[in-house]
């Protein structure tokens, strides 16, 4: 496991946006973050989960989330534009954006594939993750230091039998963050990185894997010291990095 130790206040004063906030590793890197001292932006598109979180956060003692109930699948440029307008006005920049939201679509082979299915997984791990970065590029730029973090998976890095549009949209997620890296290499105060999480004990997962026992995966919060580790100042000179967060790899 991962086993960077992150000080008590590695995030303070940051503003960092999570999207999938409301369940799974989502949830677990806005308690995370918030822990550390960050003022988190909840997005995610059912609103009781964000709520129940945002009143966790609060009963904690961090400071006051903000909640963005935002359907990645359906989102238009318009909703991207009102949301970089909000964070504008309430926070003036942001610090740190963890693409985290993702859906598994069906486990078929590509000959099968349902093109709906294909595109709601293009829509919700690749095309919402570039209209955010987009839209969002101009306040992340007004951080003296910023991170993005991209999440792929062991499938977006070797493609497997009947892993469909959710191992591909991996492939495209692993290649917009070095894309992305690349280009604000030196020109920037903000990295990008991708993190794959590995085997979680999640809906996601359990969905993917009906048949194992989730005991035997990691919960969310103990992968959380590598999604610590790339947002906060430790990885400033960390860019353009494909990380597992239980890789026995040291920071
Ligand atoms: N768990 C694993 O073993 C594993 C392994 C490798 C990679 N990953 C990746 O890790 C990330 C998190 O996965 P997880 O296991 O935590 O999954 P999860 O428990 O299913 O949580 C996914 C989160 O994404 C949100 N989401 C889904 N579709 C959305 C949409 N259209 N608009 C806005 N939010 C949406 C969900 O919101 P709702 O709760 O409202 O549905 C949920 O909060 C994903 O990118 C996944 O591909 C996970």
């Amino acid at each position: 496991m991962f086993s960077y130790e992150a000080p008590q206040d590695l995030l303070k004063d940051r503003v960092i946006l999570v999207t999938g906030a409301g369940d799974g590793i989502g949830r677990a890197a806005a308690h995370a973050y918030a822990a550390h001292g960050a003022t988190v932006v909840l997005l995610g598109r059912t609103l009781e989960k964000l709520e129940k979180v945002y009143d966790e956060l609060e009963a904690a003692g961090a400071a006051q989330p903000a909640i963005v109930p935002l359907n990645l699948e359906t989102a238009a440029e318009h909703d991207y534009i009102e949301l970089a307008n909000q964070l504008d006005d309430t926070f003036g920049r942001l610090d740190g954006l963890l693409h985290n939201a993702g859906i598994l679509g069906v486990r078929t082979p590509l000959d099968n594939y349902d093109p709906i299915i294909w595109n709601q997984v293009m829509q919700v791990n690749v095309n919402a993750p570039f209209m955010l970065t987009q839209t969002l590029m101009p306040l992340l730029k007004r951080s003296d230091d910023a991170s993005v973090i991209f999440t792929s998976s062991g499938v977006g890095r070797k493609g497997r039998a009947h892993w469909g549009a959710y191992a591909i949209s991996k492939f495209a997620t692993e290649g917009m963050s070095q894309v992305l890296a690349d280009e604000l290499e030196n020109i920037s105060a903000i990295r990008v990185n991708c993190i794959n999480p590995g085997a979680t004990r999640t809906a996601m997962r359990a969905y993917a894997y009906p048949a194992e026992d989730p005991e035997r995966n990691p919960t969310p919060e103990q992968i959380m010291p590598l999604y610590l580790y790339l947002m906060g100042p430790d990885s400033k000179a960390v860019n353009g990095q494909s990380l597992d967060a239980q890789g026995d790899g040291h920071a």
